[in-house]
């Protein structure tokens, strides 16, 4: 566990699980990387401009003219029953078949991880995550003084294999799992989605071992090829607890995401959400409602989708013709991220600030990792620039990588390395 920092004069009274509260890689790169001479490659924020901004500003200035005695005052904690109908209509979309009752809307799908660790978590008990994994949702865990276990990914997702001989292990050393942490759709930070054929085999293996499975999916809607997955909850209602968010079909800044949840888990859900904000903003959620009910929603996905789609093609031919030889990397079929592994001996944590000075900024995939690891990996996103830009930050981070690789090459190795974490693909790969 991290110490708390010497220079805090308050270290000696925050509760133990402060210690576990230190800011993201992303948040110490993001003054930097935010100045507008560098091509960021590193936040995952959404291209909300592409929104038509007139068409809902003019939506929300009638919601509050016209309905303002309800928009502007406070709601239930487990959020509006019209929106909650809404949210199953869009689930159905991923095969789940939900009843209003068992959602509970949250400030974003953030709130719904916290809200699932408070009322899961003891300090100490074992959460298994994706190696690597989302960087919001570790830093949730360990707030909550978790003990993160990984299991390795590769190009099809969580290595049912692995997942298997990570809980055996755990059993066998008398320590119980409370949950497996998933975003098995257009993972972040690695771009790959779980296949069919690994769903089956993931819940089977869940089931064998009685862990429950929390479903992160806020970029199932965000496919380049054909329907959306069947989401894992639409197999399994009893032993999935699947989170949901607006942040990326309609726009982040709203802050609606939901977690849908059996139902007994659902009323414990309710009554934390009640104690840590007492409901979700009525005027986001009416928003949201009446976005759904008015606005072309489903168009508007399809555009997303077709602007991130020429954004990743961007980024994927520009690494296919810049990238020097040894460096490998993910091929997204939706969301926002390319995972990108070096050649041996680079290290991308220590090569972030070489970067920033030739102007372009991404993730080192230390952040992304619980246990140290991920010196080899960097999360590239290509949701935000435009593809001009895209190219010319691939252009730029290539210059840098050459860079490192001649420093090793001269110097014998010594920027280092360290465990990937991530493997190359199984052969059940599909
Ligand atoms: C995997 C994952 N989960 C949760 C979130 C949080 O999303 P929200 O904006 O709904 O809180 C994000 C945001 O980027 C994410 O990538």
């Amino acid at each position: 566990m991290e110490q708390h920092s010497r220079t805090d004069a308050y270290t000696d009274r925050y509760a133990a699980r402060a210690a576990g509260m230190v800011p993201s890689e992303i948040r110490a790169l993001f003054a930097m990387a935010a100045r507008p001479e560098v091509v960021s490659l590193a936040g995952g924020m959404p291209y909300v401009s592409a929104l038509p901004l007139d068409a809902v500003g003019g939506m929300v200035g009638e919601l509050v003219a016209g309905k303002g005695a309800d928009v502007l005052q406070y709601g239930s904690a487990q959020g509006d029953g019209q929106l909650r109908e809404h949210i199953c209509e869009v689930m159905s979309l991923e095969g789940i078949q939900a009843s209003a009752d068992d959602v509970v809307v949250t400030v974003g799908a953030q709130q719904a991880l916290d809200l699932i660790t408070k009322i899961f978590i003891d300090p100490g008990d074992v959460i298994l995550a994706e190696a690597p994994s989302y960087v919001g949702a570790l830093g949730t865990f360990a707030s909550y003084q978790a003990d993160v276990v990984h299991v390795p990914l590769d190009n099809a997702g969580l290595v049912p294999s692995a997942l298997r001989e990570t809980l055996a292990r755990l059993r066998r050393e008398g320590r119980s799992v409370k949950f497996l942490y998933s975003v098995p759709t257009f993972q972040n930070p690695a771009g790959v989605t779980l296949t069919t054929a690994r769903r089956a085999q993931i819940l089977e293996i869940c089931a064998e071992y009685d862990v429950l499975v929390v479903e992160d999916n806020p970029y199932g809607l965000l496919g380049f090829e054909g329907e959306p997955m069947r989401a894992l909850r639409a197999d399994d209602p009893d032993r999935v607890i699947y989170l949901g968010s607006f942040s990326k079909t309609i726009a982040s800044g709203l802050r609606v995401g939901w977690v849908l949840a059996p139902h007994a888990v659902r009323a414990k859900l309710v009554l934390a959400a009640e104690s840590a904000i007492l409901c979700p903003s009525n005027f986001s959620q009416l928003a949201v409602r009446e976005y759904l009910a008015t606005q072309p929603w489903r168009e508007q996905i399809k555009d997303f989708r077709e602007l991130y789609r020429t954004r990743r093609d961007a980024m994927l031919d520009a690494l296919e013709q810049l990238m020097p030889d040894g460096c490998t990397w993910t091929r997204p079929s939706g969301g926002f991220f390319v995972w990108v592994t070096l050649p041996e001996g680079l290290d991308a944590k220590a090569m972030a600030p070489r970067a920033i000075a030739e102007r372009v900024a991404y993730v080192p995939g230390t952040g992304f990792f619980a246990d140290g690891t991920g010196h080899r990996h960097m999360r590239l996103s290509y949701c935000f620039p435009e593809p001009g830009r895209i190219r010319e930050g691939i252009r730029r981070l290539a210059g840098v990588v050459e860079d490192e690789i001649r420093l090793r090459d001269t110097f014998g190795g010594a920027v280092t390395g360290g465990s990937t974490g991530f493997q190359a693909p199984g052969p059940d790969v599909v």
